[in-house]
């Protein structure tokens, strides 16, 4: 029999979840879970390399754990752990941080947006996607399923992978290469569809998150932008209209080019309001269970502890082998 593919992908416990990370990411993780050998990582590291509140922080984390469980992940299936549980990525991450180019991480488009050019930002942020490489590299994974935005740091994983092994032989470390979905690999802001819909953006408006209630749901797809022209049409030229056709697609799982063929002759008022109730219910049975998750908070708490400790023997064996090739042993 063939050996399962190794399945490994990370959410950062910073801000409210929204439906970008879910369509982009969290519901392709659920869908891919049978017959793959699953790691899903609540990536805490990566949250402190910008200023965090520590209570915030450590609710968040929590938090983070339910909306992925919520989301479908079976913790029976698939192994959920917290990035700081396991000491090896960090570890890791220094050994590939010495197989790293300054320059590599200079190009980055994420650091360039966030940090480029400020004095005061982290040494981490600039690190970031050695950390990330680390979190991939250390559970020897085939495939990576993220949003279109980590593409980037993905092949970057891949690089440093392939400049170790070709140091230090082939069989140091598995390259893994990124799954992205075609639809709703980048699900862009509400109020603004050149940007993409983001966490940390300005404006609660610019996102609907996991949790938001019916009402503010609805509030939020009301006030999105659209473009000019009144029918519901898809194409590059109608960004902000071919998000919220995405945003259908996603969560009544129809085609683009049915829904458009439905709302022929109709107008954005119609769409809009069909397509907040499209999310509402797509969005129940997520928060239905994170209900139930809120009444049972010592639930989390010991999946995250068995999978911190499903996760030790395979990050250790990786370590230990990088270690090995490199004269650490
Ligand atoms: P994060 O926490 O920003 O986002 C988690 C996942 O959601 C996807 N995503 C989106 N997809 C579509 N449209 C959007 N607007 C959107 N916003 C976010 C992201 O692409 C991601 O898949 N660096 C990573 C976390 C990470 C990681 C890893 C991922 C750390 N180590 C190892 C994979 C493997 C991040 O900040 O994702």
């Amino acid at each position: 029999m063939d050996k399962k593919k190794r399945v490994f992908s990370g959410i950062q416990p910073s801000g409210s979840a929204h439906i970008g990370n879910y369509i982009g990411a969290i519901r392709n993780w659920a869908a891919g879970q049978e017959g793959k050998d699953n790691i899903f990582c609540v990536v805490d590291l990566h949250a402190i390399t910008v200023p965090q509140d520590p209570k915030e922080l450590e609710e968040n984390i929590l938090e983070t754990a339910k909306i992925i469980i919520a989301a479908g992940i079976d913790p029976e299936k698939s192994i959920l752990f917290v990035q700081s549980d396991r000491p090896e990525h960090a570890e890791l991450a220094w050994i590939l941080n010495c197989h790293t180019q300054m320059g590599e991480l200079s190009r980055m488009t994420q650091y360039k947006e966030k940090g480029e050019g400020k004095q005061s930002v982290s040494a981490g942020l600039f690190d970031y996607p050695v950390l990330m490489a680390a979190d991939i590299l250390l559970y020897d994974t085939d495939e990576v399923p993220v949003g279109d935005d980590q593409k980037q740091h993905v092949e970057l994983a891949r690089d440093i992978a392939g400049r170790i092994n070709s140091r230090y032989g082939k069989d140091t470390l598995v390259i893994p290469k990124p799954t992205i979905k075609k639809e709703g690999a980048r699900i862009m802001s509400l109020s603004d569809p050149k940007k993409k819909m983001a966490k940390s953006a300005k404006g609660e408006n610019s996102y609907i998150a996991l949790r938001d209630d019916a009402d503010t749901i609805r509030r939020k797809i009301k006030k999105a932008v659209t473009d000019s022209g009144s029918e519901i049409v898809y194409g590059k030229d109608k960004p902000a209209l071919a998000n919220l056709l995405t945003i259908y697609s996603a969560f009544a799982d129809e085609k683009i080019q049915d829904i458009v063929e439905r709302y022929k002759g109709k107008g954005y008022a119609e769409f809009k309001q069909d397509l907040a109730e499209v999310v509402v219910q797509g969005l129940a049975p997520i928060q239905a269970r994170l209900d139930d998750l809120d009444n049972d908070p010592g639930y989390v708490v010991k999946v995250l502890a068995d999978g911190a400790q499903k996760a030790a023997p395979i990050a250790s064996a990786t370590l230990g082998r990088v270690k090995n090739k490199i004269g650490l042993g």
